[in-house]
C-alpha cells in the first residue's frame, strides 16, 4: 500500500526573519519534520513527501536552501509544485539534482506507483496571487492521463480548484479550473485532487472529483467568511495530510504536527 505525506505552505524565509514579521516558519518546519520522524514507525513505509507549494515566502535562493536543509532528514523523497509565493527559476535551481525537476517550463512531474500515480502541476503565475494551468500544463496533464488510464490518479497542485467561501482567498483562486475539470472529468479512473494555499484543511469537490486542502506547517489563513474583513493569519496548530490508496478509493488522514501527551491506554474489554 503506497503512502504519501502532504506538506504544504512551509513559507520559509531568510535566516533571522519571520514570515509577516510574526511566524517562525523554519522552526515550525523543523518541529514538523521531527514529529514525522518520531511517528514514522506507526505509519509503515512512507513512499513520498509531496509539498503543495509556497515552499518559500519570497522565492529567494537562500529560502530554498533553508527549505532543503530543513527537510533533508525526511524519511522519503520530496516532490514539490510551486505556489504563488515561489519563483520558478530559483525553485528549479534548488531542486536541479532531482530527476523529477524539468530543466525548463512549468514545474510538473509524474510519480507512478503500483497502485496509483501522483501528477504534480504548476499553477504559478508570477506576479499574482491567483493561479492557472498554462497550455503546457494542460498538454502535460492530458498526456499523463492518457498513459495512466485507468490507474487511480492523485493531482497535486497549489491553488484549490474550488471556492472555499473565504472571500480573500477565493479572490486569488484557480482561474481556469473549468479546463482542469473538463480534462479530469473524462478520465476513466479514480481521481483525487490535493492542494494547499489556504493553510487549513478543507474537503470539497471539483465537479464530482474529491478535492482537499492541507493545513499549513506553521500558520493558518483565518477562517473568515465576511468579505469586509482583511486577509489575516492565525497561529492555529500546524498539520499535514497522509494519503493512501486502500483498494476501493483514496483515504486521507489529518495529522497534527505537535508534541502531544499520550498515548494513554483505553479501557480493555
Ligand atoms: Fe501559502
Ligand atoms: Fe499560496
Amino acid at each position: 500500500m503506497t503512502t504519501i505525506l502532504q506538506l504544504s505552505d512551509t513559507h520559509i524565509v531568510s535566516a533571522g526573519e519571520r514570515a509577516y514579521g510574526v511566524v517562525d516558519t523554519a522552526t515550525a518546519l523543523a518541529d514538523g519534520v521531527a514529529v514525522i520522524k518520531q511517528i514514522a514507525p506507526q505509519l509503515g513505509a512512507i513512499d513520498a513527501i509531496v509539498v503543495t507549494g509556497d515552499l518559500t515566502d519570497f522565492g529567494k535562493p537562500d529560502e530554498y536552501a533553508r527549505f532543503l536543509d530543513l527537510t533533508r532528514d525526511l524519511p522519503a523523497p520530496v516532490f514539490a509544485v510551486p505556489g504563488n509565493h515561489d519563483r520558478r527559476e530559483p525553485m528549479r535551481a534548488a531542486f536541479s539534482s532531482q530527476t523529477w525537476m524539468p530543466s525548463d517550463g512549468p514545474i510538473q512531474w509524474l510519480l507512478a506507483f503500483d497502485d496509483f500515480a501522483v501528477i504534480g502541476l504548476d499553477t504559478l503565475v508570477e506576479g499574482q496571487g491567483s493561479g492557472a494551468l498554462c497550455t503546457q500544463g494542460l498538454t502535460f496533464l492530458k498526456a499523463a492521463l492518457d498513459g495512466l488510464s485507468p490507474k487511480p490518479v492523485m493531482i497535486a497542485v497549489h491553488h484549490p480548484p474550488f471556492l472555499t467561501g473565504i472571500p480573500t482567498m477565493d479572490a486569488q483562486g484557480f482561474d481556469n479550473r473549468d479546463a482542469l475539470l473538463s480534462m479530469l472529468g473524462d478520465y476513466d479512473g479514480e481521481v483525487q485532487i490535493i492542494c494547499g494555499h489556504v493553510h487549513r484543511m478543507v474537503v470539497s469537490r471539483l465537479g464530482t472529483i474529491p478535492a482537499t486542502i492541507a493545513p499549513g506547517t506553521s500558520h493558518a489563513v483565518k477562517l473568515e467568511f465576511r468579505a469586509e474583513e482583511p486577509n489575516s493569519l492565525m497561529l492555529e496548530p500546524p498539520g499535514m495530510l497522509l494519503h493512501r490508496w486502500i483498494g476501493s478509493g483514496f483515504q486521507s488522514h489529518l495529522v497534527h504536527l505537535g508534541d502531544f501527551e499520550g498515548p494513554y491506554p483505553f479501557y480493555s474489554y
